[in-house]
């Protein structure tokens, strides 16, 4: 079977386990970080299992979530609603969706997303 397919099937087969596949690296020092940029392809409408497999591996109450995802037409889809789920205590600000093939020319989309998040400096 070609590379993709199994990819899509694989992928398929987890949403429908709502499957949390394991992760193979741990961030040590997860209390040391206030905002996170979560940056995701966008399966399935929402971001990959592992993903929520990330999401509900540490503590994200107070901090400040910053999704970012490639897609190839559904945009953020349920991605933000879905991080809001999973880390209720947590704020989660307003994403940006890039399409896949359009990532190379989004370098002004980037930068104005970023200056409209209005981040403090430390
Ligand atoms: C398993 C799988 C599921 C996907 N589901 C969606 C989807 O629901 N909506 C969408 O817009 N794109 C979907 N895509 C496309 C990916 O979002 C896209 O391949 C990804 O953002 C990377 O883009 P690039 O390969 O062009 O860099 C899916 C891709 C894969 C492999």
């Amino acid at each position: 079977m070609e590379t993709n397919k199994v990819l899509l099937t694989e992928a398929a087969a987890e949403k429908r386990a709502n499957a949390r596949p394991e992760l193979t690296a741990a961030v040590e020092n997860m209390t040391e970080y206030d905002t996170i940029y979560l940056g995701y392809p966008n399966w399935r409408n929402t971001f990959p299992m592992a993903v929520f497999t990330f999401l509900e591996s540490y503590d994200f109450v107070g901090k400040t979530i910053i999704p970012f995802c490639t897609h190839e037409g559904s945009g953020i889809g349920n991605s933000e609603r879905d991080i809001k789920k999973l880390c209720p205590d947590a704020t989660v600000l307003t994403g940006l969706a890039i399409r896949g093939s359009n990532v190379s020319r989004a370098d002004n989309e980037i930068t104005n997303w970023i200056k409209k998040l209005n981040l403090q400096q430390k």
